[in-house]
């Protein structure tokens, strides 16, 4: 299987294009799409490993623009938060994961999150949501955990690092509070 198979952009279900805005942020989420996806990890805040949550990989980088792949542990709460300065589209790869967004009403049925597609993926892949720096968001992993891709714009002026680092809400842990205090500290 060569890279365009494991997620060709015409394969993505069809709330993908549908969800994309003509805007700033849609459109470097079809240019890097068109471009298949190129692998540009930067140095600098380009990995992020916390005990009770997981580890993100920032997968490519360009100005305010990033990807960023999220691998969430097993059995993590994520708490109602919203990420201020991030606006992104957030793409589910495979694990088990709730989530819900009251204001868009975004919500996955408990009943989906286990289901298997016949080509041995999850059937969540692919399904995308869009959360704007006001967004409310919350959920879980079960015990396969989770991994998803968070496609996203920081506001101007904000140096880019990881979505767990501009988390404005409820923390995941005590650890999760300083290592935000710590990103906070270093700007
Ligand atoms: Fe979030």
């Amino acid at each position: 299987m060569n890279g365009a198979d494991i997620m060709p952009f015409d394969g993505m279900r069809p709330s993908w294009r549908n969800q994309l805005k003509d805007d700033a942020l849609g459109r470097f989420v079809r240019s890097w799409f068109s471009a298949e996806r190129p692998m540009r990890p930067p140095q600098d805040n380009g990995l992020h490993f916390m005990d009770g949550l997981g580890a993100n990989l920032i997968l490519y980088r360009e100005g305010q623009f990033q990807v960023q792949l999220c691998l969430v542990q097993p059995n993590t709460v994520l708490p109602p938060h919203r990420h201020q300065n991030v606006e992104s589209y957030v793409v589910h790869l495979s694990g088990e994961v709730w989530f819900k967004c009251e204001s868009h009403g975004y919500f996955v049925p408990e009943h989906h999150i286990k289901m298997v597609a016949s080509d041995g993926t999850s059937a969540m892949r692919g399904f995308v949501f869009y959360l704007g720096t006001e967004d409310e968001h919350s959920g879980h992993t079960e015990e396969m955990g989770a991994s998803f891709l968070s496609i996203q714009k920081w506001r101007e002026g904000i140096k880019p690092t990881c979505i767990a680092r501009d988390w404005t809400g409820e923390q995941i842990s005590d650890a999760h509070g300083f290592d935000i205090l710590t990103s906070k500290a270093q700007k």
